[in-house]
């Protein structure tokens, strides 16, 4: 195999706006600090498994502008393969307006040290797709050897379902492990495409959309992945936040990974893409763990993600780890 993981899926130049609060309808205020920076969830987890060192391939489509060139220039530094990140002049380059909010400080003296903590950093996210939805079957057609040469093929939902339908079918032709992160969640989501995913991963909200049932405790998210191994997937894990995930693979044992709390969140923007780059990686490279420690491992990367601001910059590279990834 040529690549450890391909994903096919989005490019979004982020727009990042940090707040005291979220404006109400009407209201103008000012802000504490702007930043811009390369996002987009299906870029988000090729360049996370690419910063632990895994072999990657991006398939995606950006405009023929200024943003699509600096993140063609940004795929490349990171040591993404980029033969198949397509540049229309059809629409524009996706961009995603965030708004990351602050909470409220809570200071403590601290032998005469002041440390600020409980950044709750929360955010909202709008995305303007562009480029991404021209992404299309011939275009994956086109790709078809860089999936053939993958251990690992993974989309989200920042694209069109029928290219995403199209990965999965190349991919299965040539029995390439399929993840799907079915985010951003729509009510007119294909159920065929969980057919087509050897893995789902949603989180709790998208988890409730896609069984149809309230996901808020442990016990739940084990009937929701019971319900989505019944809607097609082989293995299913859901994201609980703090409660760490829920998983079931065909042994039909639910499992909770539970996870320790992050020392401070100062900004989650893209965390979850974080931890799904991170579990394609292993699921790629690391067959002798098990699922659960897969999961587990993941878990961790996406937490050290949270205590750096913004989506990419904040990802943990293979040496800023605090743990041992790989053995
Ligand atoms: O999951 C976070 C990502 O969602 C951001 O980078 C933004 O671009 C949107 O796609
Ligand atoms: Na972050």
């Amino acid at each position: 195999h040529k690549f450890d993981v391909c994903v096919v899926g989005s490019c979004n130049v982020d727009l990042i706006s940090y707040v005291n609060r979220t404006p109400k309808i009407g209201e103008t205020i000012e802000g504490n600090k702007f930043e811009k920076g390369f996002g987009g969830k299906g870029a988000n987890q090729c360049v996370q498994a690419a910063k632990l060192d895994g072999k990657v391939a991006m398939i995606a489509k950006l405009g023929d502008d200024v943003f699509g060139q600096d993140y063609l220039e940004n795929l490349k530094k990171l040591g993404v393969n980029t033969d198949h990140v397509l540049v229309t002049k059809e629409a524009a380059t996706g961009v995603a307006p965030i708004i990351v909010d602050k909470e409220g400080w809570l200071v403590c003296l601290v032998a005469l040290i002041f440390i600020y903590s409980c950044l709750s950093g929360r955010n909202s996210i709008i995305v303007i797709l562009g480029a991404n939805l021209l992404l299309n079957e011939d275009d994956i057609q086109k790709a078809e050897d860089v999936i053939r040469q993958s251990k690992v093929v993974v989309c989200q939902l920042e694209i069109r379902q029928e290219t995403v339908a199209k990965t999965f079918e190349i991919a299965r032709k040539h029995s390439v492990l399929t993840i799907l992160n079915p985010a951003p969640m729509s009510e007119k989501l294909d159920r065929n495409l969980l057919k087509m995913a050897d893995v789902i991963c949603p989180n709790q909200t998208e988890a409730e959309i896609l069984c149809d049932r309230s996901v808020e405790t442990i016990e739940d998210a084990k009937d929701a992945c019971k319900k989505l191994l019944e809607l097609g997937s082989r293995i299913a894990i859901i994201t609980m936040g703090e409660q760490g995930a829920v998983i079931l693979d065909e042994s039909g044992q639910c499992e909770h990974v539970k996870i320790e709390k992050c020392s401070s969140v100062c900004d989650s923007t893209g965390a979850g893409d974080s931890f799904v780059g991170t579990l394609a990686l292993l699921m790629a490279s690391e067959k002798k763990l098990t699922l659960k420690e897969q999961v587990k491992r993941a878990c961790r990367v996406a937490s050290q993600s949270v205590e750096k601001k913004g989506t990419q910059t904040s990802y943990p590279s293979k040496d800023e780890l605090r743990f041992n990834l790989f053995e």
